[in-house]
């Protein structure tokens, strides 16, 4: 059961465990105040029984949430009770459902730095929300940038996602209409590329058509780009296709290459235009999608 639940929430163990006890805090320190807040207003068995039910009512709906978020937030999961209020609030009809918002996922499997910033981005956005992190990699830095923002992750296994139905039924549930990998390392299945035909989007440290396909990530594109002494290198956005790298560009944008560059440098210096323009960019292909149908 708790193993169900966790995997609803999207949390690690830990967290989940933390989670558990800020609702176990939250109990108990809402049954101990009620009794205290009654005494406090002198009732006792012999008062109104509405009045009674009242105060009670109003511990348990609004105290019991007001105290749950403190200790959300002293345990370091804010973002995790805020949702959960949000999402309370929204079931109850207080606040309106939420728009039709255009929902994103991110596939990432490594430090997931462009996840991250992709998620600060969407943050509070009016039209587009980041509701899922598909990882390949347990303890992968994605999961703690996902948690802290409140956002479930789906840790996802080789032999389902190549040789099963590679994960669409899940996505479909949490109705994702737009996919992104920020370093993701597996190839899509066909499948799945079918699925987001046009709305999946990838980001490539280097500008394509250079130093893409296969075997070209991370540090081999960087070392590759040193080694045939590059004065220019820079980040490439496009859609996917069924080819690595090789679906239809979006936006690039270049940097220098310095003499004494090394990979790292070089590295350090192609994240810093990623964190920039992926997500404005992302933003930009889904509004023009969006406005044409
Ligand atoms: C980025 O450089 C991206 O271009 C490539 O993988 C790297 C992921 O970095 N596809 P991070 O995990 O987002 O920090």
């Amino acid at each position: 059961m708790f193993k169900r639940l966790q995997q609803k929430w999207g949390l690690s163990t830990k967290t989940f465990w933390i989670v558990f006890l800020a609702f176990g805090l939250t109990g108990t320190t809402t049954a101990f105040l009620t009794r205290y807040v009654t005494r406090w207003l002198g009732m006792d068995a012999n008062s109104e029984w509405y009045f009674r039910l009242g105060v009670r009512l109003f511990m348990l709906l609004i105290g019991y949430q007001v105290i749950l978020l403190s200790f959300g937030a002293l345990l370091g999961q804010w973002a995790f009770f805020w949702k959960y209020e949000v999402k309370l609030l929204r079931k109850l009809r207080i606040l309106p459902p939420e728009a039709n918002k255009t929902l994103l996922a991110i596939f990432a499997s490594g430090a997931g730095s462009n996840a991250r910033r992709i998620m600060e981005y969407y943050h509070g956005h009016a039209t587009i929300s980041v509701a899922l992190v598909v990882c390949n990699k347990s303890g992968a830095g994605v999961v703690q940038h996902a948690e802290k923002w409140g956002i479930p992750v789906l840790m996802i296994e080789k032999e389902r996602f190549f040789h099963g139905d590679a994960y669409l039924e899940v996505l479909r549930q949490h109705r994702i209409s737009w996919v992104v990998l920020a370093g993701f390392l597996w190839k899509v299945p066909d499948q799945l590329v079918a699925a987001y035909e046009r709305k999946m989007i990838n980001i490539h440290p280097a500008l394509l058509p250079s130093y893409g396909g296969k075997g070209m990530y991370g540090e081999h594109v960087h070392k590759a780009v040193l080694a045939a002494g590059e004065k220019e290198s820079g980040i490439t956005i496009h859609l996917v296709n069924e080819h690595f790298d090789e679906g239809e560009i979006l936006f690039q944008a270049s940097c220098p290459v310095e003499p004494n560059d090394t990979p790292q440098t070089l590295a350090a210096r192609i994240h810093e235009l990623e964190h920039r323009h992926f997500a404005p960019a992302i933003e930009k292909a889904i509004l023009a999608a969006n406005s044409k149908s």
